[in-house]
């Protein structure tokens, strides 16, 4: 008998709409029957007799109102299938809902970074109604580094009895775009200001530059990786997180405010980059994790121009971890953003959990 699961699906965006795609196609021994698809907080796709949404029509068949969150876990539990969630937004009252999907015996794939990375009483609700009888799965692979193998890699080290020592890494493909033009091996003269507004031009930041140059991104990532690997993290805003954001610029309201007066604050950059160069060093913005001190720290890092950061190109990111295992650390690099990609992080995160629960 073919075995399958209940999926429900909220977000249509960039990584939801890539996701449908993904999933459309999939070939499998398992069945997923999409019974919810929220397109956006207001649209969805859904039938009280659980009929699959027609994955080849999602975008132009005819909607209604999303159910509430409440109502979305009673529509799950009363199906006769177990269930999978796959939050594909950013919304922290979904996050915020998890510990209750969980302990209901609903798994969850996400690339939602929210539940993970804010207050610590979170995170532990979420995993200790995870060890509950019925729990549901979490799997969260995409919400670090895109598809990049680090959540599970580094699960699995600790599972099994290796001690994580440091890891250190370039978490934003914004700041790494921006960095990699910056500061290079070769002599340059290239303004900051200038790299951010074409980062900008190119689509590599947010609407407003500053949500990428302000850390916080960065630091919610390394929170998840520093929780992961047994430090109890209170918050992402809970250690020194250096931002780019000029201070006397902290005040600007608008976004084009901010690009125009940044140029006058290039030298600051320019003098850190040069004093670098001059030690054989470029100027990376990175994450870090030190289990040895028990600290965590996000800010400009300088590499030898011979250090595997140094020599990253794009937007890629990088991570270095060093266990007792691995002396010289395991570097994991690659794409970590982009639509598919993600996508395909978030669809390997629900197929592992479909394995372990369809019927
Ligand atoms: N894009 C990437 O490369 C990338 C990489 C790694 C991780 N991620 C993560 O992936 C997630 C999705 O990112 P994205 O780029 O796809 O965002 P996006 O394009 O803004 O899409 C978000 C979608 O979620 C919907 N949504 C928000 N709140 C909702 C709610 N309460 N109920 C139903 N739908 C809701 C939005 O609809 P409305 O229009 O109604 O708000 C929209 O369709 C985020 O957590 C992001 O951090 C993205």
């Amino acid at each position: 008998m073919t075995k399958s699961v209940n999926v429900a699906i909220i977000g249509s965006g960039v990584v939801g709409g890539a996701f449908l795609g993904q999933l459309k196609n999939l070939k499998s021994s398992i069945k997923y029957n999409v019974v919810y698809l929220a397109k956006t907080s207001t649209e969805a796709l859904y039938s009280k007799s659980y009929e699959p949404v027609d994955l080849s029509n999602w975008s132009t068949a005819a909607t209604q109102a999303t159910l509430s969150l409440d109502e979305l876990v009673k529509f799950l539990k009363a199906g006769s299938k177990p269930s999978i969630l796959v939050d594909n937004t950013s919304s922290v009252a979904i996050a915020d809902y998890y510990p209750t999907f969980i302990k209901e015996g609903i798994s969850i794939a996400t690339p939602n970074k929210k539940a993970f990375s804010s207050d610590l009483s979170v995170w532990k609700e979420i995993f200790s109604n995870a060890e509950l009888p019925h729990a549901g799965l979490v799997y969260h692979e995409a919400t670090v580094g895109a598809a990049l193998p680090l959540i599970g890699p580094l699960r699995d080290l600790i599972t099994t009895g290796d001690k994580v020592e440091k890891i250190e890494g370039i978490f934003s493909g914004t700041l790494s775009y921006i960095f990699n033009e910056f500061s290079t091996t070769e002599k340059s003269d290239v303004k900051f200001s200038d790299v951010v507004k074409v980062a900008k031009k190119l689509g590599y930041t947010e609407p407003d530059p500053r949500d990428d140059l302000n850390g916080l991104d960065v630091a919610r990532k390394v929170t998840i990786l520093a929780r992961i690997s047994g430090l109890e993290v209170q918050s992402p805003t809970s250690f020194p997180v250096d931002s780019l954001i000029p201070k006397q610029l902290e005040g600007i309201q608008s976004a084009a405010e901010f690009l125009e007066k940044l140029p006058l604050y290039d030298d600051d950059i320019q003098k850190v980059k040069d004093e670098a160069f001059a030690e054989g060093k470029v100027l990376r913005f990175v994450g870090q994790v030190d289990l040895k001190s028990n600290k965590v720290s996000v800010g400009i890092g300088k590499y030898a121009f011979d250090h595997p950061f140094a020599s990253l190109k794009g937007s890629d990111n990088v991570v270095s971890i060093k266990t007792e295992r691995y002396v010289n650390p395991l570097i994991i690099q690659g794409a970590g953003a982009g639509a598919e990609i993600t996508a395909h992080g978030v669809l390997a995160d629900t197929i592992k959990i479909a394995e372990r629960i369809a019927n």
